[in-house]
């Protein structure tokens, strides 16, 4: 489960004491967002770090987060934190320095005192964050002009310099030393910068992560470097190295999460199947993150030239999967916003809760109980396919119990320009005690999820080097995985669409969820129903 201190319980000794919650959960890896201190109005979800080694003040110290990685590890929950290694805030001690004129300081960073050489880097660098944060520079009262790939006060770090690696590298190692399992590598691939190229997933960032696993595997060899690698599906795998020459320890499987909510769009599981393909290729050594939600938006990088094959274009299709999500599509039940909406690329990306984007919200709102049952069936059925995926399946808070959208930060002078804050609402402990009511939608959706993790927990077949590859459901609209591990045979069917669909089988199997045979010789499947079917 991935988390942020303050929503979830005020602060870190708040989340030591939900630990009992954790548990109740199935939770045996915390991801805590990012805490280190960061300046309030300047913090980009805590992503702005101005001391890599003290803790954000209200939410606890340094001891406090050692106390609370010893509890977890105690609970056997690993922990993992964020290390945002390619900017420092504009109050990091070294920006301070920087500005006041020092020139080591300067060093550290991408200095210029003309637009000459920042104007150049323009012509080749895409924009991370175009309407909340244009263009990839900053021009400071002195005039001189910084590297800001992503907000102004995100200074970019120059790796060129070596004593940038060096103290980062320590900075890492205190973070090993307060007892985190896994650094998440935040932004990695944007690391290295070069003039007249994209500076992004250049061949130096993967010196660099590799420079870092070594260290990992020699300083502290049970810490995990998980990869934030946002980038197209050809991209992404490299982050893992090579068998002889390994980089990152695990990966966010970013490129299936986004063909999961085109697929819900589109009811079309022909981009999943292929996705599905493609993995089923790699190595199985290779460990992806799976998730259906996290802290940030929803980008559409999707296969585009294999969907320009299905007389699908990138621009027009994204806007189609926004205008879903957004609800502005007859039909559509999803209640997202737009996030860094780009008029000239029409590049918009997408941000909600996984109950929202489902239907639960809107359904809610009409009081209309066949929506809502609806919505919750497909909400549980994304779980369960993410559940079935190779790899650690990591749950966003708050969907466990179908937390909705959080509109309040329209509100907040410091957030309503990133709508990203949609999906980072506090917890709402009163709202989760519903979950012991199994009739309340919370209940249903948390029983669904204790269900689906006790029984990929019990059956070998869901283990991460099981065999699997897709399989044939004669259906655009149902989504067929099969895997299978020690003897046990695994056929999981999904269905993304509104209506009924079956499947014919000539084998006999167990519905592992209903734990009873599947005795005729369909599979029934209910509007976005799933089932895990066992071969007996
Ligand atoms: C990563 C984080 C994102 C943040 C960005 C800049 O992509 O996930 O939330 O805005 O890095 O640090």
């Amino acid at each position: 489960m991935m988390l942020y201190v303050d929503n979830f319980a005020d602060d870190l000794k708040g989340v030591a004491k939900k630990i009992d919650y954790f548990i109740e959960c199935g939770v045996n890896y915390v991801h805590l967002m990012p805490l280190l201190e960061s300046p309030k109005e300047h913090s980009d979800g805590g992503y702005a770090v101005a001391d890599f080694r003290k803790v954000q003040p209200e939410l606890g110290t340094i001891d406090d987060l050692c106390a609370l990685t010893d509890l977890c590890h105690k609970n056997n929950i690993s922990c993992c934190l964020d290390f945002v290694m390619n900017h420092t805030s504009d109050e990091h001690a070294w920006a301070k320095a920087a500005r006041s004129g020092d020139k080591d300081a300067r060093s550290r960073y991408f200095f210029y005192d003309s637009w000459d050489i920042p104007n150049t880097y323009e012509q080749t660098v895409p924009q991370v964050f175009p309407t909340t944060a244009p263009g990839n520079f900053t021009k400071l009262d002195d005039n001189s002009i910084v590297m800001t790939t992503f907000y102004p006060y995100q200074w970019d770090l120059n790796y060129a310099n070596p004593m940038v690696f060096n103290d980062m590298t320590e900075n890492m190692l205190f973070l090993a030393n307060a007892g985190l399992d896994v650094i998440r590598l935040d932004a990695v691939p944007y690391i290295w910068k070069e003039l007249g190229t994209t500076c992004r997933n250049l061949p130096q960032v993967h010196t660099i992560v590799r420079l870092m696993r070594m260290i990992c595997e020699i300083v502290c060899p049970s810490v995990l470097l998980l990869g934030e690698v946002v980038m197209e599906p050809s991209k992404v795998v490299p982050y893992f190295g090579t068998i002889d020459k390994p980089e990152c320890n695990m990966l966010y499987n970013v490129t299936t999460m986004a063909s999961t909510w085109n697929t819900i769009a589109t009811r079309d599981v022909r981009l999943l199947d292929r996705q599905m393909k493609q993995l089923a290729e790699l190595p199985k050594n290779y460990v992806f993150l799976n998730y259906l939600r996290c802290h940030d938006d929803i980008g559409w990088g999707l296969d585009y030239s294999w969907l320009n094959t299905l007389k699908m274009e990138e621009a027009p299709h994204k806007k189609y999967l926004n205008d879903y999500f957004t609800g502005k599509l007859a039909g559509s039940v999803s209640r997202g916003e737009l996030y860094n909406d780009d008029p000239v690329l029409q590049d918009a990306r997408l941000c909600g809760t996984t109950a929202s984007l489902c239907g639960v919200e809107s359904a809610l709102w009409d009081k209309d109980d066949e929506a809502l049952e609806l919505a919750l069936a497909a909400d549980i059925m994304l779980h369960a396919y993410m559940f079935t995926q190779s790899g650690i399946p990591v749950i966003y808070s708050g969907d466990e119990v179908g937390q909705l959208n959080n509109y309040m930060y329209h509100a907040d002078i410091n957030k309503k320009f990133d709508s990203r804050y949609l999906h980072r609402g506090k917890f709402d402990w009163k709202l989760a005690e519903k979950r012991k009511d199994e009739n309340s939608y919370q209940g249903k959706i948390f029983n669904a999820l204790r269900k689906l993790e006790t029984v990929r927990a019990k059956n070998d077949v869901f283990k991460a080097n099981a065999e699997f590859h897709s399989a044939e459901t004669g259906s655009d609209n149902v989504l067929g995985i099969y895997r299978k591990y020690a003897g046990q045979e695994l056929l999981a069917l999904f269905n993304f669409c509104s209506e009924k669909r079956s499947l014919k089988i000539d084998r006999n199997y167990t519905d592992l969820i209903k734990d009873r045979y599947i005795t005729n010789k369909v599979i029934e499947l209910r509007p976005y129903g799933f089932v895990w079917a066992l071969l007996k």
